[in-house]
């Protein structure tokens, strides 16, 4: 008799079905917080650990099955965030999967602003967006090669921005920050070819969630903007197919008009410096 369907084995995933642990930077509110939520109702069930810095929505996320809340503030010194990533591994040695969400966003008006209220959120901006994020990587990154080298499949994903691809001028260094995540995570990939750490990117559109509150802009950009849950669908279906890139939206409009074909120019300057 020939094999039914049913006697296929499962293909062996190597996106994020395949995770045991996965740390969301930024979870206590909008995309982290729906990707926690989202990636831990996996019927795999990863341990998620959803770290962010308000207390009372960290006390939220811990009722939630599979959930484990984590203080964890980015921006300043480097210091705290090399302590935090020793401890992180040392509570979770099976942290394969990193969620480099967290971000902050300050429109500047250089017309306008003064150097005094300008430079202090240029400086807050890239710490958060940025070198934080890029901290956190090279701290974790020893422990990911090593679980990698045993065969598990780890994954580096960095959330960055379709304005990380063509500037919104009204909020030039949030653009700058994440056009710079968005270089640096190229690199990376290639720096890391072969050895059982992929690096994505997920690139949003203007997408409903608490960041612009602070700006007083949401009421507008909530009629125009993807969704929340459409958004998060749209990340999980890239996230589960294990894809370099997930493009979404208009972030998926300017990333085919303007990205195709720049990683195969990168891997030649990797081979000719
Ligand atoms: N929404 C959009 O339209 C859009 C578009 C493109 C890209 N993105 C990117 O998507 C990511 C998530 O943003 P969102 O839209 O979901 O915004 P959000 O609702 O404002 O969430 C931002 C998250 O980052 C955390 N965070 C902010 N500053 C932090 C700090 N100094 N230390 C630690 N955590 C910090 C916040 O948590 P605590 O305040 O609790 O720390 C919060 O959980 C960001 O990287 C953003 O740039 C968003």
């Amino acid at each position: 008799m020939p094999p039914q369907e049913s006697d296929t084995p499962p293909q062996a995933s190597t996106g994020i079905d395949a995770a045991r642990c996965v740390l969301v930077t930024g979870a206590t509110s909008g995309i982290g917080r729906a990707l926690a939520l989202a990636i831990a109702a996996l019927p795999s069930a990863p341990t998620v650990v959803a770290a962010g810095r308000r207390a009372a929505r960290l006390a939220e996320l811990a009722q939630v099955k599979g959930v484990e809340p984590l203080a964890l503030a980015l921006g300043g010194d480097l210091g705290p965030l090399k302590e935090a990533a020793d401890a992180l591994i040392a509570r979770f040695p099976d942290l394969d999967t990193l969620i480099l969400n967290a971000g902050v966003q300050y429109p500047t008006n250089f017309q306008r602003d003064t150097a005094d209220d300008i430079l202090p959120r240029v400086l807050d901006e890239l710490a958060v967006n940025y070198t934080s994020v890029v901290a956190l990587i090279t701290y974790l990154l020893p422990h990911l090669l090593k679980l990698a080298a045993t065969g598990r499949a780890c994954a580096i994903v960095v959330v960055t921005s379709a304005v990380g691809i063509v500037p919104a001028p009204l909020v030039p260094t949030y653009c700058a920050s994440k056009a710079a995540l968005r270089s640096f995570a190229s690199s990376l990939r290639v720096q890391l070819a072969g050895t059982g750490v992929r690096v994505m990117d997920i690139i949003p559109p203007l997408v409903e969630s608490e960041l612009h509150d602070a700006q007083g802009t949401t009421a507008v950009l909530s009629k125009i903007w993807m969704p929340l849950d459409e958004f998060t669908k749209s990340v999980m279906e890239g996230l589960q197919a294990g894809n370099d890139y997930i493009p979404v939206g208009f972030g998926a409009q300017l990333f085919e008009k303007f990205e195709k074909g720049k990683d195969e120019i990168s891997k030649q300057l990797a081979r000719n410096p």
